[in-house]
């Protein structure tokens, strides 16, 4: 039933979906809304191939089939042969229900629409739709052809045929489903973000410097990259969404964001991707 998949949105998620699908034999239609972010999108997953090709896990002519398999496109109207679609635009309710109302107007009547948002209630994208019974969240993780895990999220309506093909999905993507229900925040930001965040208030009350505070958390818990240099990863305007969501929705003072996070957002030091957060970046 899923032949085709489409994925909306090519930036750092949507472009690593797109890769991991197109890698596991599917046709892809990747849209996005201007040729640039496609292009970007397609050449991250070129670099990402080719870091395979160089550790000879994959030959030349494979990675050609795998990029063949991905249509670029700014056309919504292009995925409607896609029998699952994936969204993975930014972390804005309204952006997103207008993407599945519009999804919802031109995919099959069969085709289940997955939103990889990291905090936003599946239950109300669903509801946007005449079909919330197949509508899911698949939860990637950043870097998405590396991370195992995809968190997936029931809404109130999902039904157990739309999880059950979901969860088939994620397996033929070689990723681990692990279901939650709809929440704010779901499982892993709901434990992921307040240790970031508490991270960043250590750093703004001089509780050690940024080396430090990362250092105790690699060495001390064997993570593999401390709160701040994730955070950075992740995206600090990313991270300040997640937060706001978790403060507004659960009401609860502890899931405040940290001052100095806001302040680093204000001025444009968004992590890696703008080459200043906690740390700088060479672009
Ligand atoms: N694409 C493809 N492969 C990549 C990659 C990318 N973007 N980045 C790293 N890799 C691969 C490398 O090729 C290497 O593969 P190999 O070991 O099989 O040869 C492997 O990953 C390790 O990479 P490196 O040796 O370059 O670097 P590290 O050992 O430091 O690993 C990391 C990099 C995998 C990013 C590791 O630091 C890590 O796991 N960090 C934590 C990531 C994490 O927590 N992600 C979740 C973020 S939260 C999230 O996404 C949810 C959202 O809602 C906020």
């Amino acid at each position: 039933m899923e032949e085709i998949i489409g994925v909306v949105g090519a930036g750092t998620m949507g472009n690593g979906i797109a890769q991991v699908a197109a890698r596991a034999g599917y046709s892809v239609v990747l849209r996005d809304v201007k040729d640039e972010f496609l292009e970007r999108g397609l050449s991250a997953i070129d670099r990402s191939l080719q870091r395979d090709v160089d550790k000879q896990r994959l030959g030349e002519e494979e990675k050609r089939a795998v990029l063949s398999r991905v249509k670029a496109t700014t056309e919504m109207d292009d995925l409607a042969g896609a029998g699952f679609v994936v969204e993975a635009v930014t972390e804005n309710f309204e952006v997103k229900a207008e993407i599945f109302r519009g999804l919802d107007r031109l995919t099959r009547p069969e085709a289940i629409l997955a939103s990889n948002t990291s905090s936003i209630s599946i239950t109300k994208l669903g509801a946007a739709t005449r079909r919330p019974d197949k509508v899911i969240g698949m939860h990637f993780m950043n870097p998405v052809p590396v991370m195992k895990l995809v968190e997936i999220i029931r809404g109130i309506a999902t039904s157990d045929e739309t999880y059950d093909r979901t969860r088939a999905l994620t397996e033929r993507l070689e990723k681990i489903p692990l279901e939650c229900n709809d929440s704010p925040g779901f499982v892993s930001n709901r434990v992921l973000m307040p240790m970031i965040n508490e991270a960043i208030f250590a750093l703004h009350e001089s509780v050690a410097p940024r080396e430090s505070i990362d250092g105790i958390m690699k060495l001390g818990m064997n993570h593999p990259m401390g709160p701040l240099t994730l955070a950075d990863f992740i995206g600090l305007d990313v991270c300040l969404a997640i937060l706001n969501v978790l403060h507004t929705e659960l009401g609860d003072p502890k899931y405040r964001p940290c001052p100095l996070l806001k302040r680093y957002v204000d001025a444009g030091w968004l992590g890696r991707k703008t080459g200043r957060g906690f740390y700088e970046y060479e672009r």
